[in-house]
């Protein structure tokens, strides 16, 4: 199959190549992000394969029927980026990457956790000054403390799991409650209460127009004061303004972000030489108890191998036996 790999990085290329080397399809890989305005690079392939930040709106996909495409291979779990309806009606066949490693982003938040909580990111700093003093630094015992997890799918259960490791109590929103959840001791309770309660609050749902915001002001005014809120999720999961107020009044009293509301415009590019034009994404940056990465909880060479051997089986299933070959999770549509 002759496929054009949007926004690729080396790392993308490194670990498809790898996986392709038996499959033996006809990779050409772009560093272009997958717009409306890009898609016709895609002009000669049957298939292209996007990420999380690549654009698949109606009129991207109607370019990408244009120029001959009927297969999207995205390399992401995530599909918020697909206009799915626009894709069914081309009669393009979407696909993803449905679990490539749960435990790569549980422990990335597991990671944010314990840094914000122990300052880790400011201890680090001041030792390089041989600044040893310890005041400012003071953080609080994870045993004992409550943790809410909002959405128990594959990625909220081993967080779950973590939190439980730590003696933490665990609650759990989820309209599908998970026997694995239970099983690891976790109480099911209303979103409310899960607000009310909780120290520490993560996200794990998928961004859907019922959950975009699920974090907004009036949420954000049920929480406990101080909070620890944390979102590996997708950015648009809360609403970036009335986070950065919640921060301003006290309420939210620890933020960790590995995914923002508007990341497509910077994450993934070394920006460092640049102007930063996103006033918010800079206000977040200026609180001492924010801390942010670019999307990096996928991160692990575990994640990255599985992504790539997945999206090359897709793209194989689809070659040899055509459209309705991927049935099940990986198939969106
Ligand atoms: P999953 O599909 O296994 O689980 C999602 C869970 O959320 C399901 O149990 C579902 O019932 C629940 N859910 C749906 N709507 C809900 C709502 N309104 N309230 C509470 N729960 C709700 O998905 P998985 O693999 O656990 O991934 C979760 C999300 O994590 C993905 O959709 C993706 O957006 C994000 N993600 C982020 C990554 C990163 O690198 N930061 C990497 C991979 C995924």
């Amino acid at each position: 199959m002759r496929v054009a790999v949007f926004s690729t990085k080396p790392y993308d290329r490194d670990f498809l190549t790898v996986a392709n080397a038996t499959a033996g399809h006809d990779l050409t890989f772009l560093e272009a992000r997958l717009t409306a305005q890009t898609a016709r690079l895609a002009e000669g392939a049957d298939a292209v394969c996007a990420f999380v930040n690549d654009d698949l709106c109606a009129e991207a996909l109607d370019q990408l029927a244009e120029a001959g495409v009927k297969v999207v291979a995205l390399r992401s779990a995530g599909f918020n980026n697909v206009d799915v309806a626009a894709a069914r009606k081309l009669g393009l066949t979407v696909l993803r990457v449905p679990e490539y490693s749960p435990h790569a982003v549980a422990e990335h938040t597991a990671g944010l956790v314990l840094a914000l909580n122990r300052k880790i990111h400011r201890a680090y700093n001041r030792v390089r000054e041989h600044n040893f003093a310890l005041t400012g630094l003071l953080g609080f015992d994870l045993h004992g403390r409550t943790v809410g997890i909002v959405g128990t799918g594959r990625i909220g259960v081993c967080v779950a799991q973590i939190m439980v490791g730590f003696g933490c109590r665990v609650l759990a929103s989820d309209p599908y409650p998970n026997d694995a959840a239970i099983a690891a001791g976790v109480e099911y309770v209303p979103l409310e209460r899960l607000l009310a309660e909780s120290h520490i609050v993560t996200l794990h749902c998928p961004l859907t127009p019922d959950t975009w915001h699920l974090i907004n002001a009036e949420r954000i005014a049920l929480f406990r004061e101080g909070v620890m809120l944390i979102n590996t999720g997708r950015g648009a999961l809360v609403d970036t303004r009335a986070v950065i107020e919640g921060l301003k009044s006290g309420q939210i009293g620890y933020l960790g972000l590995d995914v923002y509301e508007e990341e497509g415009e910077l994450f993934f590019e070394d920006r460092s030489e640049r102007v930063l034009g996103d006033d918010d994404f800079a206000r977040l940056t200026t609180f001492p108890n924010v801390l942010i990465t670019g999307h990096q909880a996928f991160f692990t060479e575990d994640g990255l191998h599985n992504i790539a051997a997945t999206t090359i089986a897709n793209l194989t299933a689809v070659a040899h036996d055509g459209p309705d070959a991927v049935t099940g999770p990986p198939r969106v549509c």
